[in-house]
């Protein structure tokens, strides 16, 4: 966890409360939470998710890993502790998106149990949707979009998660998506949990 070094900093308590800003957007704000091996289908999921949702009129927002890694995270790799600090920003951003009646969609590996915990504690209950993409690692490795797999099998990238690194798989995610079924099924399935959830 990362330690508090600002010293003499005061909470503002906003004029706007999370309750009014939500009203504004007519449902309330939460991340949904993708979490699964590299290539799994976590972005491609979350991104169908959210043109559906923006389509209906929700407000949404994508932070993935890839991209969130080449700017407020281009400074973290791949090593546990990286990757910690990598999911403990998410959370926090994903937190303030959640707070502006947004609902944040986040695709990251996200490895570590005790990493996403600490994000679904930053969140009042209900707010942080955990989403397995459970895909086989097998199927991952036969799409190997990026090549990063024969990369990592070929011993040219150390600490690859699933070939040299762990992922720990959630033991009470919300919801548990089949990683072989098509896209649309899978984003479908997520909005009706959403709908069920009377998120959206
Ligand atoms: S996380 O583990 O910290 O959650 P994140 O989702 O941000 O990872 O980034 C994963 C992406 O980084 C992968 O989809 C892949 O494109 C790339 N990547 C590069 N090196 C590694 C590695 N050692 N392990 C996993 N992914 C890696």
């Amino acid at each position: 966890m990362a330690e508090q070094k600002a010293t003499n900093v005061t909470w503002h308590d906003h004029a706007v409360s999370k309750a009014e800003r939500w009203a504004l957007s007519g449902h309330k704000g939460a991340i949904l939470w993708f979490t699964g091996l590299s290539a799994s289908g976590k972005s491609t999921v979350a991104n169908v998710v959210d043109h559906k949702l923006h389509s209906l009129g929700k407000r949404t927002y994508v932070l993935d890993g890839d991209n969130i890694r080449m700017g407020l995270n281009k400074n973290l790799g791949f090593s546990a502790e990286d990757r910690a600090e990598n999911i403990r920003r998410i959370g926090e951003v994903g937190k303030l998106f959640a707070g502006a009646g947004v609902l944040a969609i986040t695709a990251f590996i996200s490895p570590y149990r005790r990493d996403r915990d600490a994000v679904r504690a930053l969140l009042e209950p209900g707010e942080f949707i955990e989403v397995f993409m459970n895909t086989p690692l097998e199927v991952c490795e036969a799409r190997d979009p990026k090549g990063l797999y024969k990369k990592a099998r070929a011993g040219q990238i150390k600490g690859f998660t699933g070939i040299d690194d762990p992922y720990e798989a959630p033991e009470k995610p919300e919801l548990v998506l089949d990683g072989t079924k098509p896209i649309d099924e899978l984003a479908d399935e997520v909005i009706a949990y959403l709908k069920a959830k009377g998120l959206v």
